[in-house]
């Protein structure tokens, strides 16, 4: 199964080398995508090879279906997240079977390392001479993170006062150079997309079809960890829609090389304020939307996702559906979610409100085994969690105040007593 692996513009069909160093079809300005010569072995073997393996990253352990040549690995090692279930979380989504996959425990807090490792792998792999990206923030703190382990300069664009603290104080220190535009994510993007084809710089937003196959393990992990056995719901996150098109992208494969039986339906959860691929299905996809975007879930402040066609076939083929949650759901959630220990960012929230909306809409149903993804750490953005818990008034119901005292023994006791008593 080592040769066969091509690119294929999904625009105009024009098939290259796995090595063609383009983001992008040079043709039309398509989206490329992987496509791997079904393996030569059943499904049954398939996952003998990838649960016989010792547990090094996450994400080359499925090798065989992401990038079955590569060879001088960039990796950390990433992956290897935990599938949670908390009754708190899962009592107040509605969800009674509810396990979480937290990608927040990356190395860099989020998923994009899977990505990440398999881009900067092949950045490397075809000499490209430099790498960017434009960002809400965790792209461009992973692509520093990888860029400096594989010595490659790194451009990291992103939108003027809209990206959570940890995660551009990553992006400075791990060494990109950092540029700061006065303008969204979507412009960001589009300038950052003309200036590497330009410059022959290595564009690794998640238009790069090699970023996706790293992203597809997190589905394969987590059916891994399900023995095998297929949640009955995937609930994630969108926003620029690489995970959406991912997922779609895994589980498809999943099947037709035997490692499931059947498929998991997706769901797809945007922020009100920047919802245009909910707008589209609700349309029944007959046309694309693009906004104007605005939530307190920066990582997903998107209005005209790059993934648009992608997501699409993966809802399509997943029976899946998209939905979309408020600002205040998406910060109850993350209370919720932080106060059971587990802690996320505000945009991996979205997951958790949108699985909550959906069992109440009925869409799932009591009995369905549900994962939501926590795409994102809770130190990402330390921010939202003071302005929650902090300076919002009137403070919000799951508030936690710091109380301020005098440093003296009564003050201390009073405090304590009062916390005991409440
Ligand atoms: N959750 C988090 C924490 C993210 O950082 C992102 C995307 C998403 C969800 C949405 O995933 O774009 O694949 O639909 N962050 C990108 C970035 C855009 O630049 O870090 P998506």
């Amino acid at each position: 199964m080592t040769a066969g692996t091509r690119q294929r513009c999904a625009g105009c069909g024009t098939e290259f080398p796995e090595t063609a160093p383009h983001a992008r079809c040079p043709n039309c300005q398509g989206l490329l995508e992987i496509q791997h010569a079904a393996p030569a072995v059943t499904g049954r073997e398939l996952r003998g090879l990838f649960d016989g393996r010792p547990r090094g990253s996450g994400v080359w352990r499925f090798r065989e279906i992401v990038l079955p040549t590569a060879q001088d690995i960039v990796s950390y090692p990433e992956g290897n997240t935990p599938l949670l279930t908390r009754p708190s979380v899962s009592h107040w989504a509605d969800v009674p079977d509810l396990l979480l996959k937290h990608e927040g425990l990356n190395p860099t807090g989020s998923f994009k390392d899977r990505g990440m490792t398999v881009g900067v792998t092949q950045a490397r792999r075809i000499g490209a001479r430099a790498v960017a990206c434009a960002s809400t923030g965790n792209t461009g703190a992973s692509l520093a993170a990888y860029a400096a382990l594989a010595a490659l300069p790194a451009f990291v664009v992103i939108p003027q006062g809209q990206v959570a603290v940890g995660k551009l104080a990553q992006a400075i220190a791990y060494g990109a150079r950092t540029l700061v535009v006065r303008g969204n994510f979507d412009r960001c993007l589009e300038l950052v997309d003309e200036a590497s084809r330009e410059l022959g710089v290595y564009l690794l937003n998640s238009v790069n079809p090699f970023r996706l196959e790293g992203q597809k393990t997190i589905v394969l992990e987590m059916l891994q960890q399900l023995d095998w056995e297929p949640p009955d719901w995937i609930v994630v996150p969108a926003g620029n829609l690489g995970n959406t098109a991912a997922f779609g992208k895994a589980l498809g494969e999943a099947r037709e090389w035997g490692l499931i039986g059947r498929l998991p339906r997706l769901a797809a959860v945007q922020a009100v304020g920047a919802a245009p691929f909910a707008a589209s299905f609700r349309d029944g996809f007959t046309r694309r939307h693009r906004v104007e975007p605005h939530t307190v879930a920066t990582a997903i402040n998107i209005g005209n996702p790059a993934s648009h066609d992608r997501a699409v076939q993966a809802i399509r083929e997943t029976d899946g559906v998209v939905t979309a949650v408020s600002d205040d759901a998406i910060l109850e959630a993350k209370a919720v979610v932080d106060a059971a220990g587990v802690g996320c960012e505000p945009a991996s929230a979205a997951a958790v409100a949108g699985a909550r909306q959906l069992a109440r809409e009925g869409v799932i149903r009591a009995t369905d085994r549900v994962v939501a993804v926590l795409t994102g750490h809770l130190l990402k953005d330390p921010a939202a969690v003071t302005r929650y818990h902090i300076e919002t008034e009137p403070p919000p119901p799951r508030a936690n105040r710091p109380v301020e005292i005098e440093a003296r023994p009564s003050e201390i006791e009073r405090a304590l007593r009062a916390s005991l008593t409440a």
